[in-house]
């Protein structure tokens, strides 16, 4: 049994009738370690996310997380083992718009009874304590979501993510709508909590000057076999 939180081997994906996204001998990011994951706008970022998170499923190649094999789960499994062990900012956020921003950090554990025994005060009260660390006021957290701004938005997103102490933290570009001072100090929060959580952290951006705030850094190119076409440009 592998003891990385995330260990990947020999992993081939594309996407239908495409040539091939990802091509990854090995690659592996350490318990409660922090990873930043760089790589050009187009490179396969997303779609690796992707595959850790068990959204899609590599043609070849076994990825482990936490010790478990994804391919051997059943779908429904592999859905209630995301539930309970995977925190994910999605680059699009993917808020319930007409929810509350309160309500929204709430379903991060209302489909997964491991998040919630985790919890070590009522839901209610930590997702309001997540929040207000994360700068909405009171009023701001019964707002629909649609009403907030977007850097509003992505720090809903991230309390979601990290309610219930999954194991992993999968956040994708969550702060391209931040100005640089505000970023930093959302990734320093960030850090904070998974930190205090023991949460493994994977985050991803094509922002090179993000790489101080983290312990480990991998170039996407370096990893993965296919370069993207956008980075052979850049190499040009
Ligand atoms: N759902 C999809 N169906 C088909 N092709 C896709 C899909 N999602 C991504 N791709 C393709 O896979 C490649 C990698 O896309 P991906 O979104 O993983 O890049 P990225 O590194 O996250 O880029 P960005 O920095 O712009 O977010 C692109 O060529 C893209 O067109
Ligand atoms: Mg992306």
């Amino acid at each position: 049994m592998s003891t990385a939180a995330v260990e990947l081997t020999d992993v081939k994906f594309s996407w239908p009738a495409q040539r091939p996204t990802l091509d990854i001998p090995h690659w592996q990011v350490e318990q409660a370690g922090t990873m930043l994951l760089r790589g050009a706008s187009g490179s396969g970022k997303s779609t690796l996310l992707s595959l850790l998170a068990g959204v899609n499923t590599p043609q070849q190649g076994k990825i482990e997380l936490l010790g478990t094999d994804l391919a051997r789960l059943s779908a429904r499994n592999r859905d209630k083992f995301r539930a309970d062990h995977i925190g994910y900012i999605f680059q699009q956020f993917n808020l319930l718009p007409y929810l509350s921003a309160l309500d929204n950090v709430l379903l991060g554990v209302q489909f997964s009874k491991q998040r919630r025994q985790r919890l070590r005060d009522p839901a209610e009260k930590t997702a309001n304590d997540y929040l207000t660390r994360l700068g909405l006021s009171q009023r701001q957290q019964h707002q629909p979501a649609a009403e907030l701004s977007v850097g509003q938005q992505q720090r809903v997103a991230a309390a979601r993510a990290l309610i219930g102490a999954p194991e992993l933290l999968i956040a994708d570009e969550p702060t391209s709508a931040l100005d640089a001072d505000r970023r930093d100090r959302f990734i320093n929060l960030l850090l904070e909590l998974s930190n205090a959580n023991g949460t493994t952290v994977i985050f991803v951006t094509h922002d090179a000057s993000l790489a101080k705030q983290f312990q480990f850094c991998t170039e996407l190119s370096d990893i993965n076999r296919v370069t993207s076409s956008l980075a052979e440009a850049d190499d040009a």
